[in-house]
């Protein structure tokens, strides 16, 4: 039996600059890296060096049979000091949009993703109350050059620091935490609220929001034909019985004025990874006994129809997984999960969720934040030394759906 997915089906897989480019020097995460002591488990250094090999990587996707690939540009090499704008960085990012284009493959660009020009996070990040006129400034300036892509995001999980409160503190562990964060502020010549990790709430629903409009408005002024929508992190929120208003509270506040504010948008990006249970003494967390990933997330495949439910339901807006995918050794598992999810998510769209593509986090193994290169997502490995990349077997077969535009299950 197969899961037929509907005629204009996006099928893809994800990457971020500073995750996959590698020598993001002008970047606020590159000067927090290295940072002495620092919160990061290791700096990104070369990453993938997609920077240079972003031929070969778009060949790999192609020649899985996958249509689409969502990238970021990196706003901190198109405009490494205020106002100083690369038309080297800019014709880069053409060549990879061209590359796309050549071998059939959608471009989908993400104008942001947790990453600032190290001014702008001088300036405070988000928190700067300039910002949003600054981000359309470059979302302007970028879009009038660039030309053939097909859909646009313009900020990156804008309300991931809402929803991972603390996450610096949290990574930091005890008492680190201190000495970590007298030299980060060091590095960045500023507050640790000018970093998008540690940006405030108010800050990503004031300055925030507003810079997505203003940018989205930016990109549509130069493309008006082209998607374009905000990311968002979301976590499927299950509450056990008698929990189900700390359940609500919780939605309201880490998802709800987020999505209300790009309710008219043309999509909406449903990034998701895991399912959180809210309990009645108001804990929260992986449910006792589950299996866990790598990350530490209830290994849930589960979860992304549940999200996409809950996002469809509140705003009726057409949805991109924009993200979505599985962290560990184990590539059985990966493959396993990756159809697990997609056997729901045809599921909740035969109810009516309006779901128009599905991307992969991520296409390479690649720099994972704050826990630098342990966790692997990759469809494609990338040996560390050598920057070989190596398929592994989840990835054709994620191809194989994309060719088939259709999932065979066991009737
Ligand atoms: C981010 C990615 C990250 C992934 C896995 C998302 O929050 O957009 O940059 O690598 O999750 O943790």
């Amino acid at each position: 039996m197969a899961l037929a997915f509907p005629e204009k089906f996006i099928w893809g897989a994800a990457t971020a600059a500073h995750q996959v480019e590698g020598g993001n020097v002008s970047s606020d995460f590159w000067a927090l890296e290295h940072a002495q002591p620092s919160f990061f488990h290791e700096p990104s250094g070369d990453a993938c060096d997609q920077y240079h090999r972003f031929a070969d990587d778009i060949a790999i996707l192609a020649g899985l049979g996958l249509k689409a690939y969502r990238f970021s540009i990196e706003w901190a090499r198109i405009e490494p000091e205020e106002g100083a704008f690369s038309q080297a960085a800019i014709d880069h990012y053409q060549r990879c949009i061209d590359h796309c284009r050549a071998r059939g493959v959608s471009a989908v660009l993400t104008f942001q993703h947790f990453t600032l020009p190290l001014w702008q996070a001088r300036k405070g990040g988000f928190t700067d109350p300039a910002f949003a006129d600054r981000f359309a400034r470059y979302c302007d300036h970028a879009a009038q050059r660039l030309s053939g892509f097909d859909i646009a995001c313009t900020l990156n999980e804008l309300n991931l620091p809402v929803v991972y409160a603390g996450i610096l503190e949290r990574h930091a562990g005890d008492a680190r935490f201190a000495a970590r964060l007298a030299a980060a502020e060091r590095a960045l010549g500023g507050s640790i609220a000018g970093n998008f990790f540690g940006a405030p709430p108010a800050a990503l629903l004031d300055q925030g929001l507003k810079a997505h409009a203003m940018g989205r408005d930016a990109i549509k002024a130069h493309h008006p034909h082209i998607p374009v929508g905000l990311t968002l992190a979301l976590q499927d929120e299950q509450a056990e019985p008698g929990a189900e208003h700390l359940r609500d509270q919780r939605r309201e506040e880490f998802y709800g004025p987020f999505l209300d504010a790009c309710a008219k948008d043309d999509f909406i990006g449903v990034q998701t990874y895991t399912r959180v249970v809210v309990r009645r003494d108001g804990s929260f967390g992986p449910e006792p006994g589950y299996p866990l990933t790598v990350m530490g997330y209830e290994d849930r495949p589960q979860a992304l129809a549940e999200t996409c439910r809950y996002v469809w339901q509140r705003t009726k807006t057409p949805i991109i997984v924009t993200e979505n995918g599985w962290s560990g050794e184990d590539d059985a598992r990966r493959g396993a999960f990756i159809r697990e999810a997609l056997t729901d998510l045809h599921k909740a769209m035969a109810e009516g969720v309006d779901v128009r593509g599905y991307f992969y986090w991520s296409l390479l193994d690649n720099y994972e934040w704050l826990l630098g290169y342990e966790p692997r997502f990759g469809l494609v490995g990338v040996d560390r030394t050598t920057q070989a990349r190596s398929i592994k077997p989840s990835a054709v077969m994620l191809g194989g759906i994309a060719q088939a535009n259709a999932l065979s299950v066991e009737p």
